[in-house]
C-alpha cells in the first residue's frame, strides 16, 4: 500500500524519494494489516484519507505557542485559519460556545480540564477503571491520580448501569471539587442532567470525559453533555473517526480562559498544527449528514452484534448496548479475556480483553472482552454481517483450540475483508465527496 503523503502534491509540499525502506516497509505492513483484520477494539476508527493526509503536511514545522491572534512567534497567519476552523467547526457540531482543539490526547484535554477546575491535592469523584471508567480518571499511577485525591463510584451489581444513588450519597459526604462522568468501557446511555444536579448540590465543577462517545453525541445519537458539564473532555480518534488528538468543548468564557492556560501552558509546548488541520477536516465530515447516517449504522450494528452473542449464549454486561461497544462476559464459555484476545486475534477479528464490573480476575487476565463496531462500520459492515461475526465469534470461544474453527473462520474472515476493503470503502469519506 502507498503512503498518503506520496500521493497528494500541493504548494510548499515537498516532494522526496524515501530510501527508508526499513521504515516504509513496516508502514506498509501495518495498512495490510489493518485490510487484513477486522478491527474490533471500541476506540479505533480508520480516519479518512483526507484527514491521513492533512497530518503529512508542512504544518508540522511550525511553531504556534499561544492561540490564534495571540502567538509567541511569528508567522502564524495560515496556521492561525487552520485553529481557528478546527475551532468553530468544534463549536458548532457540538453546540459550544468555545473549544480549545490543542490538547495532544484525550488523556491530554482532560488533564487540562482537571487543572482548569481544581488544584493539586483537591478531591476528585469519577468512575472507577473496572467498572469502565479511564485511566486518566485517577489512576494512582496516572498523572491524575498523582496529583488529585480520586474517589471512585461504580455500576449497580442488579443491572450494571451507573449507581446514582451511589454517585449522590459519595458527592454529599465527600464534597469533591470536580465530578467526572464518561468512561471507555460503559455500554449504556450516560444521563448527564442528574450529574449536573448532584455537581450544582455539593458545589462541585462537572467535567464530562466524551472521549468515547463523541461521535454518537455529534450525531445526536447520545444526549450532549455540553449544556450540563463546566467543561466536556475528548479524543478525536474514536467514533469521531478523527486524527490521533484531543479537544476540550465547553459554554462557559471563564472555564475557556482556564483551560486555554491549563493546555498551553500548563500541560503542553507547541500545538500539532499539522493535527489540528487534520481535527478540522475530521470535524466538517462529522458535520455532513452522511456522519449521523454512519454513526446511526455504527448503532444498529452494535446492537445486532450484541444480540447475536447473547443468542449463542454469551452473557452481555448489562444484557446489551446502547452505543457503539460491548463488554462480553467470557467466563460464560469458561474463558479468561487474555484468552479470548488471544484466540479471537488468531482469526484476525482484534479487540481487547477488559475488566468487567466486580470482575475476579486481575486486569491482566480478566473476565471479559471489549468489542466495538465503529471501525468495522467504516468499512461498511452491516447488521447481515453483524449475524455471521457473532457466529464466529461464538464458535472461536467455544472452541478456541479447534484448528478446523480457527481455519473455517480465519477464512471467512479473510473473504469479508476483502470484499469490504477500508479505503475502497464506500462508508470512509476520501475527501472530495463534501
Ligand atoms: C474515556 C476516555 N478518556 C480518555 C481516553 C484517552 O484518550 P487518548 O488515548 O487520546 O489519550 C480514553 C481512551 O481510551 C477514554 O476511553
Amino acid at each position: 500500500m502507498p503512503h498518503a503523503s506520496s500521493q497528494r502534491p500541493s504548494p510548499g509540499q515537498p516532494s522526496y524519494r524515501s530510501s527508508d525502506h526499513e521504515l516504509w516497509d513496516a508502514v506498509d505492513a501495518e495498512g495490510r494489516r489493518q485490510e487484513s483484520q477486522l478491527e474490533l477494539i471500541a476506540s479505533e476508527n480508520p480516519a479518512s484519507a483526507e484527514v491521513i493526509a492533512a497530518m503529512g503536511t508542512v504544518l508540522t514545522n511550525k511553531y504556534a505557542e499561544g492561540y490564534p491572534g495571540r502567538r509567541y512567534y511569528g508567522g502564524c497567519e495560515h496556521v492561525d485559519r487552520v485553529e481557528d476552523l478546527a475551532r468553530s467547526r468544534a463549536k458548532q457540531l457540538f453546540d459550544a460556545a468555545y473549544a480549545n482543539v490543542q490538547p495532544h490526547s484525550g488523556t491530554q484535554a482532560t488533564l487540562g480540564c482537571l487543572m482548569a477546575l481544581a488544584e493539586p491535592g483537591a478531591d476528585v469523584l469519577a468512575m472507577s477503571l473496572d467498572h469502565g471508567g479511564h485511566l486518566s480518571h485517577g489512576h494512582p499511577k496516572n498523572a491524575s491520580g498523582i496529583y488529585y485525591r480520586f474517589h471512585h463510584y461504580g455500576v449497580r451489581r442488579t443491572d450494571e448501569r451507573i449507581d446514582m444513588d451511589q454517585v449522590r450519597d459519595m458527592a454529599k459526604s465527600l464534597r469533591p471539587k470536580v465530578i467526572v462522568a464518561g468512561g471507555s468501557a460503559y455500554p449504556r446511555v450516560i444521563d448527564f442532567a442528574p450529574f449536573a444536579e448532584i455537581a450544582s448540590e455539593v458545589g462541585a465543577k462537572l467535567l464530562v470525559d466524551m472521549a468515547h462517545i463523541a461521535g454518537l453525541v455529534a450525531a445526536k445519537l447520545h444526549p450532549s453533555p455540553v449544556p450540563h458539564a463546566d467543561l466536556v473532555a475528548s479524543s478525536t480518534h474514536k467514533t469521531l473517526r478523527g486524527p490521533r488528538g484531543g479537544f476540550v468543548v465547553c459554554k462557559g468564557v471563564e472555564e475557556l480562559k482556564a483551560v486555554n492556560t491549563a493546555v498551553f501552558p500548563g500541560g503542553q509546548g507547541g500545538p500539532l498544527m499539522h493535527v489540528i488541520a487534520a481535527k478540522a477536516i475530521a470535524f466538517r465530515e462529522a458535520l455532513h449528514p452522511s456522519f449521523a447516517d454512519y454513526m446511526g449504522r455504527v448503532v444498529a450494528n452494535s446492537r445486532a452484534l450484541a444480540e447475536g452473542l447473547m443468542a449463542r449464549g454469551l452473557r452481555i454486561v448489562s444484557g446489551g448496548t446502547d452505543n457503539h461497544l460491548m463488554l462480553v462476559d467470557v467466563k460464560s464459555k469458561g474463558l479468561t479475556g487474555a484468552e479470548a484476545e488471544v484466540a479471537l486475534h488468531g482469526v484476525d477479528l482484534t479487540c481487547n480483553k477488559n475488566l468487567i464490573p466486580f470482575d475476579t480476575e486481575p486486569p491482566m487476565r480478566t473476565s471479559g472482552v471489549r468489542l466495538g463496531t465503529a471501525a468495522i462500520t467504516s468499512r461498511g459492515l452491516d447488521v447481515g454481517d453483524m449475524a455471521l461475526l457473532a457466529g464466529w465469534i461464538a464458535d472461536v470461544l467455544e472452541a478456541p483450540k479447534s484448528e478446523a474453527v480457527l481455519k473455517r473462520v480465519r477464512g471467512a474472515v479473510a473473504e469479508l475483508c476483502q470484499k469490504k476493503p477500508i479505503y475502497a470503502s464506500a462508508a470512509v469519506p476520501i475527501g472530495q465527496a463534501h
